[in-house]
C-alpha cells in the first residue's frame, strides 16, 4: 500500500487522520515540530489502531529535514499537509510568523513531490477563505472575499500556490479541504484537541469550565443578526473530517478524477449557534457550563455554514456524527485528560 506522509500529524486533527489512514490499511509516516503537541500523541494513536506510526521530529520549513525525510521513508505516494500556525488572535500578532510557516512548509512539500515521485497533496483549507459570506450555505463557487487575518490569508495564499504550480505542468494532483469548524474527539477518548494555554477556540474553553479549570465561558456578543444573536458556525466531528481525507488520498492515488485539483467543503450543512452549542452540550452530557455574554470578539464572522452537497456526491463523504454525540466525545475526552492528570 502506498505510504502517505501526514505533516503535523501529532496535531488534533492530524492525528485522527493518522488512525482512519491506518485502518484504511495506509502505512503512515509522521512530520512534526510538536510546536502544538506532544509525543504521547504517538502513544494514543498506537492504543487505537495498534499500529504505531512512523514519526519524524522536524520542522517543514528545512528542507533538508524534508530531503533526509523522502531518503529515509521510500514509498511516499501522498502527502497530507496539516503542519501551519492556526490561531487567527495569534497571526494578527505575529503575521511573519504564520507567512514563513505556513507557507515555505508548503513550498518545500511541493518542491519535493515530482523528485520523489509523490502522486497528489491534500491541502488543509478553511472556510475562512469565504470570510463573512454574501449568503449562508456557501458552495465551493462561494466568492472567496479578501481575508481578514494574515492566518486566513496564508490559506487563500496556498491555494494560490497549488494552482499554479499544477498550472505550470507538475506531474502530481491536489485535493483542497476547506474545512468548518472542527470540534469533539475520537470515541477512544484516547486522542482529542489539545491546546497549549488558554484555548482561542470555543469547545476547548467549553469543556474545560465544565470540569472546572476555567471559571466561566464568555459568550463573544449576542447582539448579531442571529435568531439568538449569538454567531452561526458549522461544527464538523473531527472523526468525520478524517475520513474525509481518506477518500481524499484514494481518490488522487487511484486517479478516480481527470480534475488535476479539486475542493471541498466539509461541513455538516448545518448552521449552529454558540448558545445553542452550549444548550446541545448541557443536554447530551447532563453537565453546566457557567457562561457570560460578553462583548463581540475582533475578526469574528457572524454566520458562515457549509452547502456540503458537491463533497457528497463528488467526494462520496457525508458528516454522520450527531452533535450531542460530538458533545460527548469533546467531554470524555476532557474527562480523560483529568484522569490522567494531564489538565
Ligand atoms: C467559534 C465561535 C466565537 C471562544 C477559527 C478559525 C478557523 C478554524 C477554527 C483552524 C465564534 C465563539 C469562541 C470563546 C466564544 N481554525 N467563541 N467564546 O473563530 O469560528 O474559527 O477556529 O482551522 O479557521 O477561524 O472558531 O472556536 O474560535 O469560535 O463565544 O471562548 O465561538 O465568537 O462565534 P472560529 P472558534
Amino acid at each position: 500500500m502506498d505510504r502517505i506522509l501526514v505533516t503535523g500529524g501529532t496535531g488534533y486533527i492530524g492525528s485522527h487522520t493518522v488512525v482512519e489512514l491506518q485502518q484504511a490499511g495506509y502505512p503512515v509516516v509522521i512530520i512534526d515540530n510538536l510546536s502544538n503537541s506532544n509525543r504521547d500523541v504517538l502513544d494514543g494513536i498506537e492504543r487505537i489502531t495498534g499500529i504505531r506510526p512512523d514519526f519524524v521530529e522536524g520542522d517543514c520549513t528545512d528542507i533538508e529535514t524534508l530531503r533526509k525525510l523522502f531518503a529515509d521513508y521510500p514509498g511516499i505516494k501522498g502527502i497530507i499537509n496539516f503542519a501551519a500556525s492556526k490561531a487567527v488572535g495569534e497571526s494578527m500578532q505575529k503575521p511573519i510568523l504564520y507567512y514563513r510557516n505556513n507557507l515555505n512548509t508548503l513550498m518545500n512539500l511541493l518542491d519535493l513531490m515530482a523528485p520523489n515521485d509523490v502522486k497528489g497533496i491534500v491541502f488543509s483549507s478553511s472556510c475562512t477563505v469565504y470570510g463573512e459570506p454574501d449568503e449562508n450555505p456557501v458552495t465551493e463557487q462561494s466568492p472567496i472575499k479578501k481575508a481578514t487575518s494574515p492566518y486566513g490569508n496564508t490559506k487563500q495564499i496556498s491555494e494560490e500556490i497549488i494552482t499554479d504550480v499544477i498550472n505550470a505542468g507538475a506531474p502530481f494532483k491536489s485535493v483542497i479541504l476547506r474545512y468548518f469548524n472542527p470540534v469533539g474527539a475520537h470515541p477512544s477518548a484516547e486522542i482529542g484537541e489539545l491546546p497549549n494555554g488558554v484555548p482561542q477556540n470555543l469547545i476547548p474553553y467549553l469543556t474545560q469550565t465544565a470540569i472546572g479549570i476555567r471559571k466561566e465561558l464568555s459568550v463573544f456578543g449576542d447582539d448579531y443578526d442571529t435568531p439568538d444573536g449569538s454567531c452561526i458556525r458549522d461544527y464538523i466531528n473531527v472523526v468525520d473530517l478524517a475520513k474525509a481525507h481518506v477518500l481524499a488520498v484514494k481518490r488522487m492515488l487511484e486517479d478516480k478524477s481527470e480534475a488535476k485539483i479539486e475542493i471541498f467543503n466539509l461541513g455538516t450543512g448545518n448552521g449552529v449557534s454558540v448558545l445553542e452549542l452550549i444548550d446541545t452540550f448541557e443536554e447530551a452530557t447532563g453537565v453546566k457550563v457557567p457562561h457570560k455574554i460578553v462583548g463581540r470578539r475582533a475578526g469574528d464572522i457572524e454566520k458562515v455554514w457549509a452547502n456540503p452537497t458537491y463533497a457528497n456526491e463528488v467526494l462520496g463523504w457525508k458528516a454522520t456524527s450527531t452533535l450531542e454525540d460530538t458533545m460527548c466525545s469533546a467531554w470524555a475526552w476532557q474527562c480523560r485528560l483529568r484522569e490522567r492528570g494531564i489538565m
